[in-house]
């Protein structure tokens, strides 16, 4: 893996830490730059209320207003785009970075965070990106928090397979 001569960025949403836990291995792994994307107003919903907002908010396929990115994604070569799983696509915050950059000529990478099933997350991403995408890879994992060791393990293994 090269990705030393090249900027990187991981650009992510976490609403629990697990998608965090994933994006600062990557980030720390080929000593990517940063960028957690954060919704002015985020969900205060716990327990089970916030599988029901959510849900609603992919359902109505929301774009929730970002605060200003501390990061251009334009500035960067790579990008490593990553996402939770909701209602088996990704999160509102997620369409709201994909409506707001323009990634023509970016190398991409994308991957998620689940707690079963990876849905058609990665698809839906790949089709926001559009058909001149350069998707170098793409990766999900499954209950990152509770199987820590072995994700951060599949994950160093996947980056460091890529060439960039
Ligand atoms: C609103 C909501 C919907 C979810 N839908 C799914 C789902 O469809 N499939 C799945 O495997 N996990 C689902 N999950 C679980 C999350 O994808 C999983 O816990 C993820 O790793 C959370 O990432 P985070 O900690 O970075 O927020 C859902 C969680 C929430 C809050």
């Amino acid at each position: 893996m090269n990705a030393k001569n090249k900027k990187a960025l991981v650009i992510y949403y976490s609403l629990e830490g697990n998608t965090e836990i994933i994006a600062k291995k990557i980030a720390e792994t080929i000593k990517a730059d940063i960028l957690f994307l954060k919704p002015k107003k985020e969900m205060k919903s716990k327990g089970f209320m916030k599988f029901v907002w959510g849900g609603r908010q992919v359902m109505l396929k929301k774009e929730p207003e970002l605060l200003p990115f501390e990061k251009n994604p334009e500035d960067y070569d790579i990008l490593i785009i990553g996402t939770p799983v909701w209602m088996a696509t990704f999160t509102p915050p997620l369409r709201s970075f994909f409506k707001s950059v323009n990634l023509n000529g970016k190398k991409v990478l994308l991957f998620c965070t689940h707690d079963g099933g990876p849905g058609k997350t990665i698809e839906n991403m790949s089709k926001m990106l559009g058909d001149d995408a350069n998707i170098l890879s793409t990766m999900e994992f499954n209950r990152v928090a509770r199987e820590k060791e072995i994700n951060l393990k599949k994950c160093e293994e996947w980056i460091n397979s890529i060439k960039f």
